[in-house]
Formats: structure tokens, C-alpha cells, sequence
């Protein structure tokens, strides 16, 4: 297929780099996209000799073409299930179900099959817990060496998983914006920097989840899509799905997007709503949403504009709001973190507020065994 020969384009000064070349940004300092690639969706265009994520693999980067098959894990496809929230049309996507337990694991295996590739023997990463669990996991079934620097309070179960894939595990003391200091001194040291924020071939695994549902809602979308966002790879995953799937065809016009922060730590939702295109930093006030604790997030600008060209909106989520539905959904059979609760309660507070009944899907984007304390 025509277009896959993708290259790396700086968001700054345009300049052009091969995927080869192992950088995590531009030499002016400018963060990075993918450039090049053709993914206009059309049906034809799927492989149905892969489960989830690699069905989709011809309108990722030919990088991959050689690789994914050693790395995936049947990740993906997850299923959609009716929340049982009273009055609303809200379902869930279960991405708690892949096979670290999370939704990173669509951006993991995409970006690790890309690192195998290139012949890379070691990578390091930083993470809140579950996307340390994805690139370890797949590190592992890859042989790469890898080492994964967590903020300290990182839930203790996720620690235990990183280190079961026989990654080394960095506790950092501090914030999570000072693990992802000590991150970006492995990477200026030249170690590979498998980051889910600077690299966006990450973003080509987690554009899948909406062709997932997609094809799952039988070549439709629900009215709205519901996201949590800590760092965005969700989200900037989302756009370039629902821009590829524009492109083909195989839908009309957006969604409507709504994008959840926690109230205790949302710089994002403080920038949209001030009108800002910049992200000031706030100080992360606490919240048990520790998958979208990010204070600082790198890609910042970016997500605002993501949320622009899409018409989406920002909405935050209380902490009593979060533990309420962290119990509404375990009392329906669903047992997910926070982050994947605090989707919930902002969705149904917002639904609520606009009076909205049309149809809802949201990710249960990670395991609520992961997270206990
Ligand atoms: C369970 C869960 N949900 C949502 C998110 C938010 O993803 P992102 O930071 O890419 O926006 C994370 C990030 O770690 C997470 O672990
Ligand atoms: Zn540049």
C-alpha cells in the first residue's frame, strides 16, 4: 500500500527525520509527529490475520511490516459493555482487559514492534505505572533490556508487575514531573527513550481504538466519545483515528469529544477554559486518578488544539465523584482504577448538566487490581 514510508516531522521547524533515526525530538528542541503516512481508512485496507491492534497495521508505518508480529499479544478488540448508569446511554470499552491491563498496551506494542526494528537492545521510560507495565511487558517478549522510572506513591502492584516482566524499576523521589527529569537525562545520555508522551509512533497504536469501535457499533460511532486525559495519548491517538477515518469515507463529521481531568490536578481543562493555547503547569493537588495526575503535560499545546479541530470540550472530575462511580461500576461487575471512574463520573456529570441522552463510549482504561494501595 501506497503512503506507508512515514517519516518524522518536528511540530516546530518542519525539518524531516527518518524513524530511524532513534530521537525522542527534533535537534531545535521541537517535539515530534508522524509525516507521510496515507491512512485514509477504508475496509480493504484491514488484515484479518491479526486480532485488535495489528488489524490495522496498513495504515500504521511499514516500519512495523517486519516485527509485529513478534511483539503483539492479542491486544485490542476489547469489547463494549453496557455501564448500567441510570438514564444514559454510557458504555464501556474494556481496555482493562489487554494484556498488561491497560490501554497502553495499543501504543506499547506498536512502538516496541518500531524499536525492534530498528535493532534496539534497550530502552528506558517513564510512566505513572501503566505504561511503564506496557513497554516492559513488551520489552520482554521482544528481549530489549529496559528500565522504567516511576514517581514514588506509584501503586505497589504496578511496581511488582514491571519488575515480574524483568525490567529494573527506578523509584524517583518527588513528582511525577521530576521522574520525568530524571527520564529525559537517560535520553539526552543516548539511551533509546521509549516514551509514550515524546514518541508518536505510540500515538499509531492508539488511534486503533476508534476503528475499534467503529467496526464494533457496525461502521459508526457513538454521539459522543468520552476520554480521560493526563498526557494525551488517548486523545492525540483519537484525532488521528477520527481523521483517517474522515479521510476514507467512513464517517461524516466528529463526534462530539469530551475530555476529562481530574479537578485536583487539570491544567488542561484551566488553559481550554481561559481560552489559553499554551498549558501553564499547575501543582497536582492530590487525587487518587494517578493515570492523569500530570502536572505538566509535554504535549500541552498540542491537546488544545486537538480538542479545537474537533470541537471538544474539557470537563473535571471531584474526587467524591470519582470514589462514587469507582463503586458504582465494581457494584456492575466492572473493578477499574480511578482514572477509568473518573472518566465515568465526569461524563455523567456532564451529560447530566446538558441535558445529552444520546449514545456514550468511554475506555475503562486500566484494572482497578493495579492501582490498590
Ligand atoms: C488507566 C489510565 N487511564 C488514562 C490515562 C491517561 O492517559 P494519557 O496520560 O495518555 O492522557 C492513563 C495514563 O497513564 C492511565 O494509566
Ligand atoms: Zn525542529
Amino acid at each position: 500500500m501506497a503512503g506507508r514510508e512515514a517519516f518524522f516531522i518536528c511540530r516546530s521547524c518542519k525539518a524531516r527525520l527518518s524513524l530511524a533515526e532513534a530521537r525522542y525530538k527534533c535537534i531545535c528542541g521541537g517535539l515530534l509527529d508522524i509525516g507521510g503516512l496515507d491512512d485514509a481508512f477504508s475496509a480493504s485496507s484491514l488484515e484479518c490475520d491479526a486480532h485488535g491492534v495489528f488489524r490495522y497495521r496498513r495504515l500504521m508505518p511499514d516500519i512495523i511490516d517486519g516485527h509485529w508480529h513478534e511483539a503483539t499479544m492479542a491486544e485490542g478488540m476489547t469489547g463494549l459493555v453496557d455501564l448500567n448508569v441510570k438514564e444514559l446511554d454510557m458504555r464501556g470499552k474494556m481496555d482493562y482487559t489487554m494484556p498488561t491491563l491497560s490501554f497502553k498496551d495499543r501504543g506499547a506494542a506498536v512502538l516496541m514492534a518500531a524499536a525492534k526494528a530498528l535493532g534496539i537492545k534497550s530502552v528506558v521510560q517513564d510512566s505513572s505505572g501503566n505504561a511503564g507495565n506496557s513497554i516492559a511487558a513488551y520489552a520482554a517478549r521482544l528481549r530489549i533490556d529496559c528500565e522504567i522510572l516511576v514517581p514514588e506513591g506509584t501503586s505497589p502492584n504496578k511496581i511488582s508487575q514491571i519488575r515480574a516482566y524483568g525490567a529494573s524499576v527506578r523509584v524517583v523521589p518527588g513528582s511525577r514531573e521530576d521522574t520525568a527529569a530524571a527520564a529525559l537525562k537517560e535520553a539526552e545520555s543516548g539511551r533509546y527513550y521509549a516514551s509514550h508522551v515524546y514518541n508518536p509512533i505510540f500515538y499509531q497504536g492508539t488511534k486503533t481504538y476508534v476503528y475499534e469501535i467503529w467496526e464494533q457499533l457496525g461502521g459508526k460511532l457513538p454521539e459522543a466519545l468520552v476520554v480521560p486525559i493526563g498526557n494525551g495519548t488517548l486523545l492525540l491517538g483519537m484525532l488521528l483515528g477520527l481523521r483517517s477515518l474522515m479521510a476514507g469515507g467512513a464517517i461524516e463529521r466528529m463526534p462530539r469529544i469530551v475530555a476529562v481531568q481530574a479537578a485536583r490536578c487539570a491544567p488542561i481543562y484551566r488553559a481550554f477554559m481561559n481560552g489559553e493555547r499554551t498549558v501553564t503547569p499547575v501543582t497536582n493537588e492530590g487525587t487518587s486518578a494517578e493515570g492523569i495526575a500530570i502536572a505538566a503535560p509535554v504535549r500541552g499545546a498540542q491537546m488544545i488544539e486537538a480538542l479545537r479541530e474537533l470541537g471538544g470540550i474539557v470537563v473535571q472530575a471531584g474526587e467524591e465523584d470519582i470514589a462514587r462511580c469507582e463503586t458504582m461500576l465494581s457494584k456492575a461487575g466492572i473493578f477499574v482504577e480511578p482514572t477509568s471512574a473518573a472518566t465515568v463520573a465526569g461524563a455523567e456529570s456532564w451529560a447530566r448538566a446538558e441535558g445529552f441522552s444520546g449514545s456514550m463510549v468511554l475506555p475503562m482504561c486500566g484494572a482497578g487490581l493495579k492501582s490498590l494501595h
